[in-house]
């Protein structure tokens, strides 16, 4: 028996890993895009409505200005132009920044986005917080801590509690939010520009 953690005796080697495995969340910068770059080329999409299309989209930005294409990402102030919703509609863009899961290589993405003054989002914003590993690095750990770091950055723009969606039949996330302190609100109907289907609202308080 281990005396300093009597409970790791019990832990495979397996839990042993994740449990320490480390990742930061890093701003995305010229260093970091070749990393980045082979992970779209694997055909990994950091976008969980656009897919595919998001791919090919980021991979021609990057090609074309890849300094435009980072400065994209970083937008606190929501100086950039419109969005432009799955249904073509175009929306106000709200403050926001994305940051990179890094583990030495590109390993996910996560976005946090928010309205000044109030915790509220339009109904066409699918929550404050989107997420998404590389298939090949996941079940690791990595989403879950990710989020973790993500909560601090909510906490220094003042929400007082975040919200993110899930689809019902996405296991993982429900754990990933869950673990971070998330409870269920309510089931709800997306906004028709996303196709209406079911989902579920968790709140995390900050
Ligand atoms: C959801 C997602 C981000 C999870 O990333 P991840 O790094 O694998 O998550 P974690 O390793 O932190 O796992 C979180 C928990 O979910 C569990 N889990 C992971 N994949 C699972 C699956 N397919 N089915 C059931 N549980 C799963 C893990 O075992 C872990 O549970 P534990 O803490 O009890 O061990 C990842 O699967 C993904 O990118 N999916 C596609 C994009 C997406 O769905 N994003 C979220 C939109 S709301």
């Amino acid at each position: 028996m281990d005396r300093a953690f009597p409970g790791n005796a019990a832990i495979l080697p397996a839990q042993l890993f994740r449990r320490c495995t480390m990742i930061e969340l890093v701003k995305p910068a010229l260093e970091h895009l070749p990393s980045y770059k082979a992970a779209l080329e694997r055909g990994w999409s950091p976008d969980n409505v656009r897919l595919e299309q998001a791919t090919r989209e980021q991979l021609a930005a990057i090609e074309m200005d890849p300094v435009a294409f980072l400065a994209d990402l970083d937008d606190p102030l929501a100086k950039g132009g419109p969005i432009t919703l799955p249904d073509g509609r175009k929306v106000p863009r709200l403050p926001g920044f994305r940051r990179w899961i890094w583990d030495g290589e590109a390993s996910g993405s996560i976005g946090f986005r928010w309205q000044t003054g109030t915790a509220a989002l339009p109904r066409h914003v699918l929550g404050h917080i989107g997420y998404a590993v590389v298939p090949w690095k996941r079940r690791r750990g990595y989403a879950t801590e990710a989020l973790r770091l993500m909560l601090d950055e909510a906490r220094a723009v003042g929400l007082p509690y975040v919200e993110i969606t899930a689809k019902p039949d996405n296991p993982a996330s429900h754990k990933v939010i869950l673990t971070n302190g998330g409870k269920l609100v309510e089931r709800f109907f997306e906004d028709a520009a996303y196709g209406g289907a079911e989902s579920l609202r968790f709140r995390i308080e900050l």
